[in-house]
C-alpha cells in the first residue's frame, strides 16, 4: 500500500472523526476484522465490513463487506459483487459463492456453526466488495420507512451511489480495473448498475470509476426470453416428456408465459410446473430440499400457496437434514449471522436490524419497472466494455439457451463458434466469444450459481478471463 493511501486514510480517520466535512463523517464506517466466530485462528485474508450512507436526508446504509485480494491488492481487479433476490444478502456471495468462506457441513447442533476456508475464491486474485442491496436487505438498514419501497431503476442508481462513496473512502483502489459481477437476479443489476456507472463517467462524476466491464452468471435478463426457455431445456434435460414439449411449442405461441390467456397453453405449463416443482430446477441434479422453497424468484402476485409455504419453513427452521448440504449452508448462514458474537465481530450497528435473513421474500415494496436489460447489454458491449456471460447448465430457473438466445440477438459477429472449455483436464463447458469481447460460456454440470457447485471450473474461467486470456 502507498504512503499516499495511508496519509489518506489517516486524513480521512481525522475528517471522520472530527467531523469538519459531514460527507465524509457520512461515508466512512468501516472496521478491519482479523477474527470471526466459528473461523478457528486469524482470518488469512483481509476483511473489512462497513456502513455507506446512501441517503443523507433519511441516514439509509448500505452494508458490505470486502475482501482485498490475496495476491497483489494494488494491481488485481475490483469487483463488486452482486446475488441474486432481490433481498440476499451479499453474504451469500462471501460465505456461499465466490469468496473465501464456506461453512463446514454437518447437522446444526445448536453450537455456533464452523467457518472454514474456500480454496476455489475469486479474492486470490481480486478484491471484491460484498453488498446488502437494497435497503433492507441482510444488515442495510434505514430510521425511514421511504427506503424501504424502491424499485430497479433507483436501485441501480443506489448501487453507483455506494460505489462513489466508498471509492472516495478508498482512493487506493481507484485505479485498479473495475467490474460489476452478479449472478442471478444480481445479474440483471449488474448490467443496470454498470451503464450508471459508464454514464456517470461520461458526465465527468467524480471519482471516475476505471469501469472495464462486468460479468454475469445465468442472469434475470427479460422474462420472455427466460422462462419461455424453460420446456425446451426442461426437455433437453430429461425432465419432460417430447408430447408436452409439442404441447407447448403449438398452444404457447406468442403467450406471455407467466399470464397465458390461451386456455390450453396454461394448462400444459401447469403441467410442466408440477414436474419442475418436483425438482430443484436451481440444479436438477442435486436433491430437493424444504429450504429451496426459500429460493424461488417470486413474482409479484404469483406464487401465493409457495410464499404460505415459505413463512412455514421460515419459522421452523428445522434441523437440516445432512443430505441436503445446500441447505444446511443457507440455514447455517441464517443462524451463523444471527449470532451475537457475529454481530459484534462485524462490528452492526446496534438496534439497525432485528434479525438477519439470508433471503427475504417478500417483494411487496419492490416494483421491476425495467422489463428487460437486453438494451443495458447492448449499449454497454457497443461502449467497448467486455462482458462474460455465462450459464451453469443444470439449472432450469434461468436456462443457458434463453441466455444464448439473447446473446445471439444483439447481433454482434462471431469470433470463435462454440468449442469446449477446459479446466482439471476435463471439458469444463462450452464458450463462444463474439466481436467487441462478448464472451459467452456454460458451466458442464453448473447450477444456477454455478461457483457454488463447480468451484474449481468456475475458479479457472474467471481466472482466465479477468486475465484476458482465452478461455
Ligand atoms: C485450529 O488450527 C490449529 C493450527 O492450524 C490446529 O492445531 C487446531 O487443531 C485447530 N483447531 C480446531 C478446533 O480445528
Ligand atoms: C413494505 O412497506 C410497508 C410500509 O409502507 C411496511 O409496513 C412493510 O413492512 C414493508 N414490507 C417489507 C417486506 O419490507
Ligand atoms: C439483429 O438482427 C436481426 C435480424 O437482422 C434484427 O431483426 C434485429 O433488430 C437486430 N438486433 C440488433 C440489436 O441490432
Ligand atoms: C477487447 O479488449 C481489448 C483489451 O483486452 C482491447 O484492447 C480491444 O480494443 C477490445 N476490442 C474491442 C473490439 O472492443
Amino acid at each position: 500500500m502507498s504512503t499516499t493511501f495511508i496519509l489518506l486514510q489517516i486524513l480521512s480517520v481525522f475528517f471522520c472523526n472530527f467531523c469538519l466535512f459531514p460527507y465524509y463523517c457520512n461515508a466512512l464506517h468501516a472496521s478491519r476484522i482479523t477474527h470471526l466466530p466459528g473461523f478457528n485462528g486469524s482470518l488469512p485474508f483481509y476483511l473489512e465490513t462497513g456502513y455507506v450512507t446512501v441517503n443523507e436526508e433519511s441516514g439509509a446504509e448500505l452494508f458490505y463487506y470486502f475482501v482485498e485480494s490475496e495476491r497483489n491488492p494494488s494491481d488485481d481487479p475490483l469487483i463488486l459483487f452482486l446475488v441474486g433476490g432481490p433481498y440476499c444478502s451479499g453474504f451469500s456471495g462471501l460465505a456461499l459463492d465466490v469468496g473465501p468462506l464456506g461453512f463446514m457441513v454437518k447437522a446444526y447442533d445448536g453450537t455456533l456453526p464452523t467457518l472454514i476456508s474456500n480454496p476455489f475464491s475469486w479474492t486470490q486474485i481480486s478484491s471484491i466488495i460484498f453488498l446488502d442491496w437494497p435497503v433492507g436487505t441482510g444488515f442495510s438498514f434505514s430510521p425511514s420507512i421511504v427506503d424501504y419501497h424502491t424499485d430497479e431503476v433507483k436501485s441501480a442508481k443506489q448501487i453507483y451511489k455506494f460505489l462513489i462513496k466508498w471509492l472516495l473512502d478508498h482512493p487506493s483502489f481507484q485505479s485498479n480495473p473495475f467490474y460489476v459481477a452478479g449472478d442471478s437476479y444480481g445479474g440483471k443489476m449488474a448490467p443496470l448498475s454498470a451503464l450508471e456507472i459508464a454514464d456517470g463517467n461520461e458526465n465527468f462524476r467524480q471519482p471516475f470509476v476505471n469501469l472495464k466491464g462486468y460479468l454475469v452468471g445465468n442472469p434475470v435478463t427479460s422474462d420472455r426470453i427466460d422462462i419461455s426457455s424453460q420446456p425446451p431445456h426442461a426437455y433437453g434435460l430429461g425432465i419432460i416428456s417430447d408430447e408436452l414439449l409439442k404441447l407447448i411449442q403449438i398452444n404457447c405461441v406468442g403467450e406471455d408465459y407467466q399470464n397465458p390467456k390461451n386456455a390450453h397453453c396454461a394448462t400444459n405449463l401447469k403441467t410442466l410446473n408440477v414436474f419442475l416443482f418436483e425438482i430443484n430446477k436451481f440444479s436438477i441434479l442435486r436433491p430437493k430440499c424444504p429450504d429451496d422453497l426459500f429460493e424461488l424468484r417470486e413474482q409479484k402476485g404469483n406464487h401465493r400457496s409457495i410464499k404460505e409455504k415459505i413463512s412455514e419453513f421460515y419459522t421452523s427452521l428445522s434441523v437440516p437434514n445432512i443430505d441436503c448440504a445446500n441447505v444446511c449452508f443457507r440455514l447455517l448462514s441464517n443462524y451463523w449471522s444471527n449470532d451475537r458474537l457475529t454481530k459484534e465481530a462485524l462490528h452492526i450497528k446496534e438496534g439497525t436490524v432485528e434479525e438477519w435473513h439470508r433471503c427475504k421474500h417478500d417483494l411487496s415494496n419492490y416494483t421491476c419497472n425495467v422489463p428487460t436489460s437486453v438494451p443495458h447489454h447492448l449499449n454497454l458491449i457497443r461502449r467497448g466494455y467486455r462482458a462474460l456471460i455465462y450459464s451453469g447448465d443444470h439449472d432450469l430457473d434461468i436456462p443457458f439457451i434463453g441466455t444464448l438466445k439473447w446473446v445471439r440477438s444483439l447481433n454482434f459477429s462471431i469470433v470463435e463458434n462454440w468449442r469446449s472449455w477446459r479446466a482439471g483436464g476435463q471439458v469444463a463447458g462450452y464458450t463462444m466469444l463474439f466481436s467487441n469481447n462478448l464472451t459467452f460460456a456454460t458451466v458442464k454440470g453448473g447450477s444456477h450459481t454455478a461457483p457454488n457447485n463447480m468451484p474449481l471450473q468456475c475458479f479457472v474461467m474467471f481466472e482466465r478471463w479477468i486475465s484476458h486470456k482465452s478461455l
